[in-house]
Parts: C-alpha cells; structure tokens; sequence
C-alpha cells in the first residue's frame, strides 16, 4: 500500500486504540516502547541517533506523554531540565550527556562552553548546556504531569520544587527577553524558536554573515537526508549567530537578529496560566498571574496579528515589522482559551483555507504556506507536518469548540504516527516519513491523544478533583 493510501484508510491499531481502553491498544505499546528506548535514566533522548542530548521543549512534550506511562518519570523528565537552568533563569536549550562523544553532534558543548563563556550569566558549573533556550512548554508540562498523579506529585512535592524554577525561566524570558519593549519575549536564533529553518526567518537571517562551511563539521547529515535538513548555507548563519552570542557572554543585548514569534508567546501565555494553576495549589491565589497572560494575550494581538493575512506574524526587530510569510507558528495561539472569539474562527477559516489545506488538500497541517514560493514538502520546517504543532493545534480547536476538525487531526495524528514509526516529520501531502523515525515527541503526543480526548489549560484545579480533563 502507498503512503497516500495508507493515509487515506484508518489504519487498524489506531482503530483499536481509538475504540477500546488506550492501554490495550498496540499503537499505545509501540508509542510506550520509544519512550522506553529513548530514556537515559534521568531524561529522554529525542532521537538516538540524530538528537543524543536532552532538548528543552521536547522534553516539555515528552513529559506530557510520559505521565501517562510513568508520572515518576515524567516528573523526573522536567526535573532533570530545570537542575540545569542559568542563575539569570534561562533554561537552556540543551543539556549535555557527558557520556556522548562530542563528535556525536554539533554544536558540541566545546562549542558553546557554557561554564565558562556562561559565567556572568549564571550558567551552572556541574553541567554543560547549550545558551540559548527554546519554547517555555515547561509550566504547562509541569501543571498537566501534577494533573496526572496529584498524590504522587504531592508527595514528592514537585510542583514546590519546580515552581520557583518555573517562575525564574519566565521572570527571564518577560525581562531580559523583551527586546521590543511591547511586551512580548523575543527570540535571538532561530533554534531558539524551535521551527529553526522557517521561511520567517529568511529576512531577519539574511544580515548574518555565515560562519565559512570548512570552519565546523554538521554531525546532523550523519543521520537525517540532505535534501530534509537545513542548507550548509543557513547552517553557517545559525553558527556565526550562536557564537557571537557566546563571544558576548550570552548577554542579552540586541544583535542582527532578533524576531517575536507568535507561537514562542502563545506558548509562554498558556504556560503562564498553568503557572497561576500551579501556584494556586501551592495555596496562593495566582490572579497576578492569570492577569499577566491576559495582558501578554493584548499584546500579542496588538503586535502580531495581521489581519490581511488571517493569523499571527512574526515581527523582525531589525527589519521592516510584521514578516509576510504565512507559517504555522502563526496559527498556534488557537491554543489560548482566552483568545477573542472573532479571531479564533479567522484563525480556523485559516487552517482549513488554501494556504495550509486542513481538512480539504491535507490531514496534517503543514509547517508552511502551500502556497508560498519558499514551500518544499521534505525540508526542515519549509513545508512538512510536525506532531507537536498540529498537536497544539488539536488541542486549539477542542478549545473553540471545533469538534469535528479536532477529531479528523487527532486520528490523522494518531494513523501519521502509527505508519510512519513515529517519524520527526512528514510530508504533508502524503505523509512520506522524514528526518528520524522513533521521535520522543511523537511518540509521546500519540500517547496523549489516546489517553485524553479533551483538554482545557482553564481546568479546574486538582483540588477540586476537576484533573486536566476539564
Ligand atoms: N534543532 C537544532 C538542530 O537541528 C538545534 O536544536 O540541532
């Protein structure tokens, strides 16, 4: 059977655990097996081959998952993470299994030498870590593994432990982060933002002079498909960007490049209403909080939103405003309960329109613009599905009271997963499998999608018995 076919019919694992208890469900079980074979002992590994460090936003999504399988581990998933935040609250991108030769993958922590080129900053000394930072998934992780096993969390006393780590990471991110001074936090690279070789960041990245391609050696073509990865071209601007950061002590002044992103602060106002969660448990009242992912949402909207276009842009710092390229960062903060109700259905009109096909020309929404002169199905965040986003997105449209589009992406989800052995991305149109195969978040989101079918970041707080089911 060809990909496309193999899309189109329900495959019949999925069906299976779709229909019945998630546990009994063979899909269920492959998921659990790569959660199994990515695990280090105290974090999970987002791909073996491709990925054999910690990743912060991953691991934010494999906690997710995880919770199902094992709150303990999930717990230890986050907690690993946070014992590795810089002094200033940063929680970096990456932490280094000392175990894993360097040659393993590049930027390699002789790179980035984060002890030492990381010291003004705050950067711990028994750990080596990348110094930039990802998406600030972690709060709401953090809110949805207690949710899991509240006795268990408890008892533990995690969410004492995490939160005043939690509450520094976002301290950092509205302070020394808000180089636009709207507001909002900004990114200063690419990988930063997570959709490292988006279109988005065509203009912004075009001021960077690369680093010349002989001056390091890409470890990620050992493992993934040229033509699905990032040019030598754009590699060379990701690594001259990341070391004149270090060369300036990751200080946080303002350099060539600096972008708000929609989906980078949709992300860190949901986090932020599960921070209020959180400290409501702890016995506070958490309405400063709620309060400031209210204003962080009229910023957002202010800021970001072109309504031309339908959904959220990215803002260059440096360059003209709003960038006119449509990607799906745009269509995240569908996540965000809050959202005015006028924008959350232009943003549905969006998703299921001609520039990202769901639901009519694709099952999976695609990372960019079908339309756009930059879109090729393979590469890197230029065009192909992800599962985080489109999980994101499912549980946005839940949100808005989109049942039906929210069914259709869960089990196209759930069927893309299952055929594709947890692939780290897909072609949109066909759902051809790229990059790695056995993906932590994959694997990890399929488990969420089969153990909860509803989901609401407002739910009731634990102690009123109310979970995360909502
Ligand atoms: N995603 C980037 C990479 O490919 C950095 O985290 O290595």
């Amino acid at each position: 059977m060809d990909r496309t076919a193999q899309l189109v019919a329900r495959s019949p694992e999925s069906a299976v655990a779709y229909d019945r208890p998630p546990r009994a469900g063979l899909l269920h079980d492959r998921a659990a097996r790569v959660l199994e074979e990515n695990w280090t002992g105290s974090s999970t590994v987002p791909s073996r081959g491709l990925y054999p460090h910690q990743w912060s936003w991953d691991s934010a999504f494999i906690a997710i998952g995880l919770r199902h399988i094992s709150p303990l581990r999930a717990q230890s998933e986050l907690e690993t993470l946070l014992a590795a935040q810089w002094a200033d609250g940063r929680v970096p991108h990456i932490v280094f299994n000392p175990a894993v030769p360097l040659d393993a993958y590049f930027p390699s922590p002789d790179f980035w030498r984060s002890s030492t080129a990381g010291h003004a900053a705050g950067a711990p000394r028994a750990v080596e870590t990348s110094g930039i930072v990802q998406p600030p998934v972690h709060a709401l992780a953090a809110w949805l593994v207690h949710c899991a096993d509240p006795e268990l969390s408890r008892g533990r006393g995690f969410l004492a432990r995490v939160y005043p780590r939690l509450a520094a990471w976002h301290r950092y991110l509205l302070h020394h982060r808000d180089l636009g001074g709207g507001g909002l936090a900004s990114v200063v690279h690419p990988w930063e933002q997570g959709m490292d070789n988006a279109p988005s960041w065509d203009a912004p990245l075009a001021r960077v002079a690369p680093a010349p391609a002989r001056s390091f050696r890409r470890a990620d073509l050992d493992h993934g498909a040229a033509e699905d990865r990032p040019t030598d071209l754009d590699y060379g601007r990701y690594v001259r960007l990341a070391a004149d950061y270090r060369d300036e002590g990751y200080a946080d002044v303002v350099s060539d490049f600096a972008v708000e992103d929609p989906s980078f602060n949709a992300l860190l106002i949901a986090s932020e209403h599960a921070l209020a969660r959180i400290a409501r448990d702890l016995g506070a009242t958490g309405t400063a909080r709620h309060a400031r992912a209210e204003r962080l949402t009229a910023a957002l909207i202010e800021r970001l939103w072109d309504p031309a276009a339908g959904m959220f842009l990215c803002r260059d710092l440096r360059g003209v405003g709003l960038v006119p390229e449509r990607g799906v960062s745009g269509l995240i903060p569908l996540l965000l309960p809050t959202l005015p109700r006028d924008t959350a259905a232009t943003l549905v009109r969006t998703l299921t329109g001609a520039h990202f096909g769901l639901g009519a020309t694709t099952r999976l929404a695609p990372s960019y613009d079908l339309l756009g002169e930059a879109f090729d199905p393979h590469r890197y965040w230029r065009g192909p599905a992800w599962f985080n986003t489109n999980w994101l997105l499912e549980r946005g449209l839940r949100v808005h009271g989109e049942q039906d589009l929210a069914d259709a992406l869960r089990q196209a989800l759930l069927d893309t997963a299952g055929a594709t052995d947890f692939a780290e991305y897909v072609d949109p149109y066909t759902g051809e499998a790229c990059g790695a195969t056995g993906f932590g978040w994959t694997a990890a989101l399929t488990l969420d999608l089969l153990h909860t079918p509803t989901f609401d970041i407002r739910a009731k707080d634990t102690r009123d018995k109310g979970g995360d089911r909502g």
